[in-house]
């Protein structure tokens, strides 16, 4: 089969270095991908919003199969175009159409589906400029923190957990009146904080049976101890001890049951991958949003983590046939240490070249930011990603360090805590 992997990141490295494994994959393109992906397929100079291109670059080399890596294409409708096209339409597109990728591109909308639906999510509701003061006065009566939250995609940002009421107030007035985050902020979801661990769970779906791919631990927060800027994530870890049988028992039943049965009455075509950020609040899990894509860094230890050929699984979720398909996970842990360029997620400087990728003995490297072939030099916040595994988590740690120190750049940052909080949670409970 020719596959062709949109996107640029880690996530999309992952995907592709996953898919090449399968006996069943002749070639696997890359649009626009990066230095790492070049080194598993073909890189395509495409923008993954450039739907006539891509389309007219799937008909010349004969692509079977789309894997759409981020959330942007699918919300402005990507699946619905393939689908739209009889010249098209032979083709696998694995993701959501736009009307499934509401539930990532309109936060009000997955709030009003997920009540539709009993799912059970932080208690919220929803102003806009018209309704301000309604919204101002529904601050002064709720409990702090506030949660403002902009309604569209706003790049990872539109998340404001204000701690007093002066700060929620300002914020809402930014948001909706002076349109903070553009059109994104024309409607503003007020939430319930929640107070709890986090845990990103991955499903795969053809819109009637699903799989539980696994779950992993993101570490979001620039500085060690979760301190600092939010980023696009530091670091992953999959299995998530604290996500343990009787916790992910809850979330099939309360969660993702009830989330395919949701999208299937309501008539949405969802074939693709959900990504279900939770919280566990004293063993309970409370959804705190959905992304219609996989996470980034978490695919960097989800994939390995999968031992499987994922190949026939995404050909299963695109024919509506994914219950005859077995789903077998690799043992022991995976976790991932992102290295960013110095000044992220601030501003930061491009073109360092990389040094020691090639000492690197043990563990995988997923490239992200990254430019060139034989000189391989920095081109974004997020560089590298380094996964070790090991049937110990602080071996699978000590592994993806390792490979780590081994890496230079001017300016290269990383967290050096990635996983530590697992290994304490887990002398404390698993004696
Ligand atoms: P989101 O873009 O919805 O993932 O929100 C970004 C981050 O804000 C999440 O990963 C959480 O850490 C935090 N967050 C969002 N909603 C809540 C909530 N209701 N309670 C506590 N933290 C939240
Ligand atoms: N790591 C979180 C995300 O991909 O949104």
């Amino acid at each position: 089969m020719n596959i062709l992997v949109l996107g640029s990141g880690g996530r999309e490295h992952a995907l592709s270095w996953k898919l090449k494994q399968s006996p069943l994959c002749k070639n696997v393109y890359i649009a626009p991908g990066n230095a790492g992906t070049s080194t598993i397929g073909i890189n395509v100079q495409l923008n993954v919003n450039d739907f006539d291109g891509i389309a007219a670059f799937a008909l010349d080399h004969h692509i079977q199969m789309i894997v759409v890596g981020p959330e942007d294409p699918l919300v402005r409708g990507i699946s619905d175009y393939f689908q739209n096209r009889a010249d098209l339409m032979h083709i696998a597109l694995i993701g959501p159409t736009k009307a499934g990728a509401k539930l990532e591109g309109s936060k009000d909308f997955s709030k009003q589906f997920m009540t539709r639906h009993g799912i059970p999510t932080a208690r919220s509701k929803t102003f806009t400029k018209r309704t301000i003061e309604e919204g101002l006065n529904y601050v002064s009566s709720h409990p702090l923190p506030i949660v403002l939250k902009a309604d569209g995609l706003a790049a990872g940002k539109g998340v404001i957990i204000a701690e007093d009421q002066e700060t929620a107030r300002q914020t809402l007035k930014e948001m909706l009146l002076d349109e903070k985050f553009g059109a994104a902020s024309q409607q503003v979801v007020i939430e319930q904080f929640l107070s709890g661990i986090e845990v990103s769970v991955f499903v795969l779906t053809d819109g009637k049976h699903y799989k539980m791919l696994p779950s992993a631990k993101d570490y979001k927060r620039i500085g060690e101890g979760d301190t600092g800027l939010n980023t696009g994530g530091m670091g992953a870890v999959t299995p998530v001890p604290f996500a343990d049988a009787t916790f992910m028992e809850k979330v099939e039943k309360q969660i993702v049951e009830p989330t395919i049965e949701g999208l299937s009455n309501e008539k949405i075509n969802y074939k693709g991958f959900l990504f279900i950020g939770l919280m566990n609040v004293e063993g309970n899990p409370f959804v705190i949003e959905y992304n219609v894509r996989m996470g980034d860094p978490e695919t960097q230890v989800v994939m390995p983590a999968i031992e499987s050929d994922l190949l026939p699984l995404l050909n299963a979720c695109a024919t509506g046939r994914l219950n005859e398909q077995d789903l077998v996970l690799a043992k022991g842990f995976h976790a991932t240490v992102v290295m960013v360029s110095g000044g992220y997620p601030g501003s930061y400087e491009k073109g360092h070249v990389i040094e020691g990728l090639k000492n690197v003995e043990e563990g995988l490297v997923f490239h992200a930011g990254t430019d060139g072939d034989e000189q391989i030099t920095t081109n974004g916040g997020r560089v590298l990603a380094i996964t070790g595994q090991n049937t110990l988590l602080e071996k699978a740690l000590s592994q993806a360090y390792e490979s780590v120190a081994k890496i230079h750049w001017q300016g290269a940052n990383f967290r050096k805590d990635i996983g530590q909080d697992l290994l304490k949670w887990m002398s404390q409970h698993q004696k």
